[in-house]
């Protein structure tokens, strides 16, 4: 993966069919997508299960490009080669899944990924301070983990703390939860540049129809897009 700060915009196919994932994550690559942002939760860290390493694997062929998986899932260390193996290029993990977020943003590195750290909304920028020579992504959650199509909480003064925090390092700045076009300028005005969307991007469209996401990615991409303009 090669770092640059361009707007991203990263499906999440919480909201795509999940009896279709590899049609879903190859229908909104066609469309236009920068990643496609896959949400394991296991029930315990969070109130909903999705899947695991090996749907993330049968899912891997179908992306072309950058596969990020997010790992609402506590513990975390004991399945992150089976998600390594899996394929995944970014996996992150929630610095509020155990006592040892040092260690697993390690060893998701020594596994051969990139490494993402994610904070819940309660969660202050200032508990990653000590972990930026080790992400290569801070994925600020703008909703309580868990389920798709919540509604946004402003994370504004978290996400410009973090971004004078990362300096010129090369680290993702990461949106997760609530993005539309109405709330994307308001995240990467502070500085984001990776977007993450589920209801905003599917919402509208099908495999067998999938002109609505293209049309989505592209106002969520011009909301974006428009701060710097
Ligand atoms: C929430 C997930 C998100 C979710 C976003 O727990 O991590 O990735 O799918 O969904 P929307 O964009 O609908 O808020
Ligand atoms: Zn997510």
């Amino acid at each position: 993966m090669t770092f640059d700060r361009a707007i991203k915009i990263a499906p999440s196919i919480l909201a795509a069919d999940f009896a279709n994932f590899g049609a879903e994550c190859a229908a909104a690559e066609a469309q236009g997508a920068d990643w496609i942002h896959v949400d394991v939760m296991d029930g315990h860290f969070v109130p909903n299960i999705t899947f695991g390493p090996a749907t993330c694997a049968a899912i891997r062929p179908h992306i072309k490009g950058v596969m990020d998986v997010h790992l609402m899932i506590s513990p975390v260390d004991a399945y992150i080669d089976a998600f390594a193996q899996a394929g995944a290029d970014i996996l992150t993990a929630h610095i509020e899944a155990g006592p040892h977020i040092h260690r697993t943003l390690q060893a998701i590195r020594a596994a051969g990924c990139n490494a993402g750290v994610a904070l819940n909304p309660g969660t202050p920028a200032s508990a990653v301070a000590d972990l930026m020579d080790m992400v290569d992504l801070v994925c600020v959650m703008t909703v309580n983990p868990g389920f798709g199509g919540q509604k946004f909480i402003d994370m504004t003064t978290k996400i410009k703390s973090l971004r004078s925090m990362i300096g010129d390092r090369p680290i993702h700045i990461e949106i997760d939860g609530g993005v539309d076009p109405k709330t994307a300028p308001l995240v990467v005005q502070a500085g984001a540049d990776v977007l993450v969307a589920g209801s905003a991007v599917f919402k509208g469209g099908s495999v067998q129809n999938p002109a609505p996401y293209g049309e989505n990615i592209r106002a969520i991409r011009a909301a974006a897009e428009g701060v710097w303009a």
